[in-house]
């Protein structure tokens, strides 16, 4: 008996290490790399992904191993420093390259050094893309690291700054929801020169580069593929912004809104598109 209780033991024990390592190693574990991706290590031993851009070899990213359907996805992303006008980091899932894509974007557009940076929120329904909402963030987020969080699930998608929700897509039954498309994670920095600050008036300046951003504690908890859940789902599976956290929304909207589809009747002069007049 005692012989199989610590063979019992000395298992528990390895699976204990193993999920240990897989988080040590989550780039590798979870990711397949593109570009100019490097691994690194901070004093405690964690992973930092380093995503690197450069006139000559362009930039990179890196792309989930499996697809998911519905979950909560978080990473802790470190800006480029100083002038990053031109730029663009992302943390989004997508279904694909398809015209029927779905999609959830955070993408943070580059600007001149003490400039702020804007991080576009978006969601791609059925091929649909124009339904953004963008915020000036309110901190420097080149001079630490910060969360940045996507919950998706069967009635809404929240997009979620450190503790702050800042955004609610909600799920109309008549509407476009992504709730078929299985998705991939991606973590990816590119030249948005022709868009990304003020609206494309200010390109990359390449005497700054390699511009590098640098990624740290991926966490997913998720349904994968759609049909295999984690046991404790359900933490995010019915979530729904909280009283305080539409107070939260409402605070984000009304000190550092900048862009919000809904309000943009030059490019919806057939009428804003249908969940704009639900909430
Ligand atoms: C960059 O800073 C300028 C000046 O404050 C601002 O107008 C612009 O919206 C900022 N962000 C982007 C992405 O252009």
């Amino acid at each position: 008996m005692a012989g199989r209780w610590s063979h019992l033991a000395s298992l528990t024990v390895a699976l204990a290490l193993l999920q240990v390592a897989s988080s040590e190693h989550w780039l590798n574990d979870y990711f397949f790399t593109d570009g100019n991706v490097r691994a690194g290590y901070d004093a405690s031993g964690q992973q930092v992904a380093m995503v690197s851009l450069n006139q000559q070899s362009g930039g990179g990213g890196f792309n989930s191993k499996k697809k998911f359907l519905f979950g909560e996805f978080s990473i802790r992303i470190k800006l480029i420093p100083g002038n990053s006008a031109g730029t663009v980091s992302c943390f989004y899932l997508s279904s694909g390259d398809d015209q029927y894509r779905d999609e959830i974007d955070m993408e943070f557009m580059g600007n001149s050094s003490g400039q702020p940076v804007v991080l576009n929120t978006n969601v791609w329904a059925n091929g649909d893309g124009k339904k953004e909402h963008q915020f000036d963030l309110w901190f420097d987020p080149s001079a630490d690291y910060h969360t940045y969080t996507i919950i998706w699930n069967p009635e809404n998608i929240i997009f979620k700054v450190d503790n702050d929700v800042i955004r609610s897509f909600k799920r109309y039954a008549d509407l476009p929801y992504l709730n078929s498309k299985p998705m991939t994670v991606h973590a990816t920095l590119w030249d948005g020169s022709y868009w990304a600050t003020e609206k494309g008036a200010i390109p990359i300046d390449w005497s700054n580069a390699p511009f590098t951003v640098s990624y740290r504690d991926y966490f997913a908890n998720a349904c994968v593929g759609g049909r295999q859940c984690p046991a404790d789902s359900s933490k995010w599976m019915y979530k729904q912004p909280s009283k305080a956290e539409w107070g939260t929304i409402a605070w984000a909207e009304k000190n550092y809104m900048r862009y919000d589809y809904c309000q943009d009747g030059y490019r919806f002069p057939q009428g804003f598109p249908a969940e704009c007049s639900r909430n």
